[in-house]
C-alpha cells in the first residue's frame, strides 16, 4: 500500500517521520534519517547560537514513555542552513524546526533558514525546558504576534508545533489565532510539559535539570495527543493538514492518529528507544492495520473516527 502523503503541496514518500528533537541534532543523525525509511528529515529546533543544552541526565525512558529536559542542544541555525542542500538530496522533504529564546531570534532564524529552502518550516511554540522561558503556545497574544512576524519572512509552507491543550476553550482560542496567521499545517502535540517522574527505590528524580521536571512523551501521552488532533481537525473542518505526534509506538497507534484526522505522524520516544529501523516496523504495521480494516488508502480513513 502507498503510504505517501502530501502536505501543503509537498509530497512525502511516507506518512511516518521523526519528531523534532529525536535523533536529529547532529549531521550524522540527520544523514541517518535521510538513509532510513522516514518520510521526512525533521531537524532539531534551532536557536541562534549553538547550544550544549541542559546538564545530564536529561532524558529518561521508562515502560510508559519518557521524560526529557534537553534544553535545546543544537548546532545553531547557521549550521542547519548549511546542511539543508545535502539533506535535500535524499528524496524526501526537509522540515526545519525553528525555535528561539526571544521573538527577534525567531525572525532572524526564520529569515535565514527560509533562504536555505527547506521544503517546509515548523515554528516551535512549545519548548517546555528552558528555565525561565514559558511555552509561547500557552500565550495566545504572544503566539499571534510571533506567527504574524515570521509569516512575513517565510515563503515555504509554514507549520506550527503546539503544546497540548486540555480545555476546549484553549483549543478554540488557539484555533482562532492559527486561522488568522496564514498557517499551512499543524503539528500536534509537543511533549506534555513539566511532568515529574520519581524513582521510588532511590527516592529521587530521574533527570537533573529543573529539579526533575520535564516534558513527557511516549505511550502514556497518546490520549492527550489524539484529543488535540481531533479538536483541531474539527475546528478547521478537516481542511488544515495535521501531523499527529504523541504516543505512536505501533502501527495501530499511527492508525488512531489518522482516524482522528492526522495526515502524517511523527515519532519521538520510540525512535530514541529503537533507532531508525523503527520506521520499517511502523510502516509494515500500519499497512497491516489498514488492510485488516479494509482501507485501500490513507485518505480513506483520515478523520473517520466514529462517535457514539
Ligand atoms: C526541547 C524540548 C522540546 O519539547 C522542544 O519543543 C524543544 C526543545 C529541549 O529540551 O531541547
Amino acid at each position: 500500500m502507498d503510504l505517501s502523503i502530501t502536505i501543503a503541496g509537498v509530497r512525502f514518500p511516507s506518512c511516518v517521520m521523526n519528531a523534532s528533537g529525536a535523533l536529529c541534532v547532529t549531521h550524522e543523525e540527520l544523514l541517518a534519517l535521510g538513509r532510513s525509511r522516514a518520510g521526512a528529515i525533521v531537524t532539531k529546533s534551532m536557536t541562534i547560537e549553538p547550544r550544549d543544552g541542559n546538564p545530564t541526565p536529561r532524558y529518561y525512558g521508562f515502560p510508559g514513555g519518557s521524560i526529557n529536559s534537553m534544553g535545546l542542544p543544537n548546532l545553531g541555525y547557521r549550521a542547519y542552513a548549511a546542511l539543508i542542500p545535502e539533506l535535500k538530496t535524499f528524496g524526501k522533504p526537509v522540515i526545519a524546526s525553528v525555535a528561539g529564546l526571544c521573538e527577534d531570534d525567531f525572525q532572524i532564524i526564520a529569515t535565514v533558514i527560509n533562504a536555505a529552502k527547506p521544503d517546509l518550516i515548523e515554528v516551535n511554540l512549545s519548548c517546555p525546558n528552558i528555565p525561565g522561558k514559558p511555552q509561547i503556545g500557552y500565550d495566545t497574544e504572544a503566539s499571534e504576534r510571533l506567527l504574524k512576524r515570521v509569516r512575513k519572512v517565510i515563503t515555504v509552507p509554514m507549520g506550527v508545533k503546539l503544546p497540548p491543550y486540555f480545555d476546549p476553550a484553549h483549543h478554540s482560542a488557539m484555533g482562532s489565532v492559527i486561522g488568522r496567521c496564514g498557517v499551512d499545517f499543524l503539528n500536534l502535540i509537543n511533549s506534555v510539559g513539566n511532568g515529574l517522574v520519581v524513582d521510588p527505590e532511590h527516592e529521587v528524580v530521574v533527570i537533573k535539570p529543573k529539579g526533575g521536571f520535564g516534558g513527557l512523551g511516549g505511550a502514556s501521552i497518546k490520549p492527550v495527543a489524539l484529543a488535540n488532533v481531533r479538536a483541531f481537525w474539527k475546528i478547521f473542518e478537516g481542511r488544515m493538514p495535521i501531523i499527529g505526534t504523541g504516543g505512536v509506538v505501533s502501527g495501530v497507534d499511527a492508525f488512531e492518529h489518522l482516524l482522528c484526522g492526522a495526515t502524517a505522524v511523527q515519532i519521538g520516544t520510540v525512535l530514541v528507544e529503537e533507532g531508525v529501523n523503527v520506521f520499517d516496523r511502523l510502516e509494515t504495521e500500519l499497512v497491516a492495520q489498514l488492510s485488516k480494516k479494509g482501507y485501500a488508502s490513507l485518505e480513506e480513513c483520515r478523520g473517520k473516527l466514529k462517535e457514539l
